[in-house]
């Protein structure tokens, strides 16, 4: 499809560097204008939106808006109920970006499995802590959300030779993963997963899973690895099942406020490892095609690659 001479994109995020994605897309698309906030000239003339998150005074100014791209594999940092109606929303789903979402998570398998938090721990008190690690075969992974992210990591992990497990909202099959769909399932998922890891879209129904129900149906000493978003824990739960000896160690890379407050308990608790939402990011040379083809598609009027379902929420 011929594009028109010049195509204008809207870049605002205060988490991307624009340098970082322009030579990028200029050279997929030389006719492209990218116009960072706040140096819009006329947000009428913006056919795309590219974004972590909306600019302070909203899109409503930007009337001839084709598609809103996000800046990321989620999208609820971005308030859906308030973006324009009838404009189509993509997320970004890039290989690199579910590679180092996977990489991260069997980190975090091998940490908890290898028990290098206990080693940490007994260097710091100069202590020689001669225990040998549970078999492998016999250290559970329980995966939540199998999509992009999830789905990726539980192949790896499985790959690895840990049983995994994992669970969805509709039912799903995976060669070598035990599959679970639906609220019903979550209790015989949670009971035999030693370590769970969160790969949920945040959504009104997952708000908060990572909760003392949750918790309590874990087998005893078990570990929480979230990286999906902050709201997915409810925060006193976690330190609660943490300080009783329920759970045995949490990794969180997301967390409600962003930074992280320098008085969180999170920060100095013995049992938490803190990552600044770093287990995965996107990498404009591999995502680059994605967005200048959506960029294509939107002055098309053709449907997005991973549009998303507003209505579901993810
Ligand atoms: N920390 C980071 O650096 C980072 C980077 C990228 C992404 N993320 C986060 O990672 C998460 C996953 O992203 P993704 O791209 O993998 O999402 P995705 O492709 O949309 O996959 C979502 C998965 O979650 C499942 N799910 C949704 N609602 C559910 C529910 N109520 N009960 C059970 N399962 C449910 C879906 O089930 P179905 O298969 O049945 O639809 C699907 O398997 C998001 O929260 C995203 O923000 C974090």
């Amino acid at each position: 499809m011929s594009v028109p001479a010049t195509v204008k994109l809207l870049f605002h995020s205060d988490l991307d560097d624009p340098a970082a994605w322009i030579p990028h897309l200029r050279r997929e698309m030389p006719g492209l204008e990218v116009e960072v906030w706040p140096k819009v000239a006329d947000p009428r003339d913006v056919d795309v939106a590219f974004i972590w998150t909306q600019p302070p005074e909203g899109l409503s100014t930007y009337t001839n808006l084709k598609a809103i791209l996000a800046l990321g594999a989620g999208i609820n940092q971005l308030d859906l109920a308030s973006l324009p109606s009838g404009v189509p929303l993509a997320r970004l789903v890039d290989p690199m970006l579910a590679a180092a979402m996977a990489d991260y998570c069997l980190y975090a398998v091998l940490h908890y499995q290898r028990e290098f938090d206990r080693h940490a721990r007994a260097q710091a008190e100069r202590r020689w802590n001669h225990t040998l690690p549970r078999a492998k075969d016999g250290f559970r992974v329980g995966v939540m959300g199998l999509g992009e992210m999830g789905g990726t990591a539980a192949r790896l992990i499985a790959g690895h030779g840990f049983p995994v497990r994992g669970w969805t909202r509709t039912p799903r099959t995976f060669a070598g993963i035990s599959c679970f769909a639906g609220d019903e399932a979550l209790g015989s998922f949670a009971a035999k997963s030693d370590l769970v890891i969160c790969l949920l879209p945040l959504t009104a129904a997952t708000r908060g899973i990572l909760g003392k129900p949750l918790f309590d149906r874990l087998p005893a000493g078990a570990f929480v690895v979230n990286a999906g978003r902050g709201a997915h824990v409810v925060d006193a739960d976690l330190v609660a099942a943490l300080d009783s000896g329920r759970l045995g160690g949490a990794m969180l890379d997301v967390f409600r406020e962003e930074p992280l407050p320098s008085g969180h308990p999170f920060w100095a608790h013995p049992l938490i490892s803190v990552t600044p939402h770093v287990a995965s990011f996107g990498d404009p040379r591999s995502a680059t095609p994605q967005v200048v083809e959506n960029v294509r598609r939107a002055l098309a009027g053709r449907p997005l690659l991973n549009q998303v379902d507003v209505a579901r929420g993810y």
